[in-house]
């Protein structure tokens, strides 16, 4: 077998074979299939797809080049969520406590900021002490002890994806439903959870900009769940305006904290109930409504030793930006849009995210929102608070909003984008 001959038969639309992926995701692991053979392979892929069989094959072979946890030796059922990524979604960071203060054990490995979306980890980081990394026995302890864990997936978990996702970033090769689907999925069955559910978003800050492709990678991504044994639900969830109101790392934990108290923005609470009722369903669990968990303090008990066991200090005070910057309405009238993707690039180059791989998050950065579209506004009112502690940032992070923004004209009446698109 030779790289070459493999890249030949996806360029030229052919259906790879079993032995050719098996060898070409292995052999790229190992090093012996070069970088810039496989970013031709994922362009072939990229341009002209593979099929449900090549799809299923190309996970296997993902799965297979690294260990498979185990939790059958856990006292309750498992459930895991995965989201596609998008600006303000913080929704792990209560749903995880949550869906275990329910009686559903919550083993979720999560990342880091990709560009404009934020990620879980970088978020958590912002609590005083957190520590992400946890070795296979800590993690299997504090699901046990505590029901629900967050932390960053070891090297030894689908070493493939990791070497591939990191080629894919740099080479334009992202955007491919089937390496997207394969990608995640590889590390959701590694990992061995046994009911998984899928916030699949859609919107300008989302991967997936439209309804049609998200549809296509939610379906795609279900039938390799079921396919390897995993009960799982895709939701399709509305991406085209941020989440809650803030996005950056130390104001979403903030943000979390309210919905754990009982309180936090209304479409955050509405996701993160729908998807805790998804997950419990999945696990079998129906007894206890998440919403009454929301509102009795026990999804809150659950966070507050989650936090612990891993180092976190749940009363420490949070990060806060040296400096702030307001952003007022440019007219009178009916808010009608906040850009998702401009405030997550907005927040991501205050500080929030990374540019480059090697740089660190400032834990107070982002953009804090007082208006969300439906909201009548009045000119010279504050819409926007940008938060950074390198001020130099606010220019270009100001430039990125200047068309970020709709407002109508006063009495126009204004449909909202629903948050629950599909199941
Ligand atoms: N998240 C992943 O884990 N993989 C992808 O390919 C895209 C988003």
């Amino acid at each position: 077998m030779d790289a070459i001959s493999v890249i030949r038969t996806k360029r030229d639309r052919g259906e790879l074979t079993a032995a050719q992926i098996d060898w070409v995701v292995d052999a790229y692991t190992r090093g012996e299939v070069a970088d810039e053979q496989m970013s031709a392979l994922a362009m072939a892929i990229l341009l002209n797809g593979m099929n449900a069989t090549e799809i299923n094959r190309w996970t296997d072979a993902m799965i297979a080049s690294g260990e498979r946890m185990d939790f059958s030796t856990l006292s309750r059922p498992t459930a895991d969520k995965h989201s596609t990524g998008g600006v303000g979604d913080k929704i792990t960071l209560p749903l995880a406590p949550l869906v275990a203060a329910c009686g559903v054990a919550v083993p979720q490995l999560s990342g880091r900021g990709l560009g404009h979306t934020g990620g879980t980890l970088d978020k958590l980081e912002a609590i005083p002490g957190w520590q992400a990394a946890l070795s296979n026995d800590a993690m299997l302890r504090v699901l046990e002890d505590v029901g629900a864990v967050i932390c960053a997936a070891g090297d030894g978990l689908a070493p493939a994806d990791k070497k591939l996702y990191a080629l894919r970033d740099v080479t334009g090769t992202v955007e491919a439903i089937p390496l997207i689907a394969s990608s995640i999925m590889s590390k959701k069955i590694a990992e061995g959870t046994g009911a998984l559910v899928l916030d699949v978003k859609v919107g300008s800050g989302a991967f997936m900009k439209d309804l049609d492709n998200a549809r296509e990678l939610a379906r795609t991504m279900v039938r390799l769940g079921v396919d390897h044994g995993v009960k799982t639900v895709a939701l399709l969830t509305d991406m085209s305006t941020p989440l809650g109101l803030t996005a950056g790392n130390a104001l979403e934990v903030r943000e979390s904290v309210e919905v754990l108290a009982g309180g936090g923005p209304a479409d955050v609470v509405e996701l993160t109930v729908a998807l805790a009722r998804e997950m419990l369903a999945a696990a079998g669990q129906t007894r206890i409504d998440p919403a009454d968990a929301l509102r009795d303090g026990s999804a809150m008990d659950v966070w507050r030793r989650m936090i612990g066991a891993q180092g976190g200090d749940p009363d420490a005070k949070l990060p806060v930006a040296r400096e702030t910057q307001v952003v007022t309405a440019a007219s009178s009238g009916v808010l009608t849009r906040v850009d998702a993707y401009a405030v997550g690039v907005s927040a991501w180059r205050l500080g929030a995210g990374r540019a480059r791989k090697e740089e660190q998050v400032q834990a107070g950065a982002g953009v804090e929102l007082h208006a969300k579209p439906g909201d009548t506004v009045v000119a010279g009112q504050p819409l926007l608070t940008l938060h950074t502690d390198t001020p130099e940032r606010f220019e270009y992070a100001t430039e990125i909003l200047s068309d970020a923004i709709t407002i109508a004209p006063t009495g126009t009446t204004f449909e909202p984008t629903p948050i629950l698109i599909d199941r």
